[in-house]
């Protein structure tokens, strides 16, 4: 379907959605300015085809959403940092899940030696990622599976940023709560895959550097 044809049908969608949902319950919509309680936090890729609640089959009110280029959790990014220190500190969301997907055309265009213009600030937290890792990267001789690894990386270092935060650190010590979670979707088949992120052991790792929250 082109663009301008589905742009032009989004508002008759809207009016059917609505019906939907009434034919099932009268007052969802009523319930649903009540307030949000989300259990998770999501940090993805703004790519049109890595959709947040979609793939999970979460609905309204499910998922607290944050989406950039290459789902990045960069320490210096108003916009991320505050959708973090609002769903722990405000929500107290139960999950954190960073989830990038292979195909990233955001983590692609890092691995490439060239100048992106407004993009080179940007990309460069993909690249440091690359720096950091360029040991394991540098043995995988298959540029795809190089591509698919640094897709990983990158989503394990963006989990490590959120452990950095303050707002992480003293809720987890205070109430055991948020863990956090790395997840590759992959476009090809539709699998969303749990990378098992060590948040335990990454936890410790982190505060022996970045400590802020034993003052408790
Ligand atoms: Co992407």
């Amino acid at each position: 379907m082109a663009e301008s044809a589905f742009y032009k049908q989004v508002f008759e969608n809207n009016r059917k959605w609505i019906a939907e949902k009434k034919a099932i319950d009268k007052d969802y919509f009523t319930r649903l300015a009540q307030g949000q309680k989300p259990e998770i936090l999501y940090i993805g890729c703004s790519d049109s085809r890595a959709t947040a609640e979609e793939l999970m089959g979460a609905g309204p009110g499910q998922v607290f959403v944050h989406r950039n280029i290459a789902n990045i959790v960069g320490s210096s990014d108003l916009n991320a940092l505050s959708v973090v220190n609002f769903a722990i500190g405000t929500l107290h969301v139960k999950h954190v899940v960073v989830c990038g997907h292979y195909g990233c055309g955001g983590v692609k265009a890092a691995m490439v030696a060239k100048d992106m213009g407004l993009l080179n600030p940007w990309l460069r937290h993909v690249r440091d990622v690359y720096r950091l890792h360029r040991e394991e990267l540098g043995r995988i001789t298959d540029e795809e599976q190089r591509y698919r690894r640094l897709v990983e990386l990158n989503v394990e270092e963006q989990c490590i940023n959120v452990i950095k935060t303050a707002v992480l650190q003293k809720s987890y010590l205070r109430n055991r709560t948020p863990t956090v979670h790395g997840w590759v979707f992959d476009m090809h088949t539709g699998e969303l895959m749990d990378l098992r992120f060590d948040f335990p052991g990454k936890l410790e790792e982190v505060r022996q550097i970045y400590d802020l929250g034993s003052e408790l």
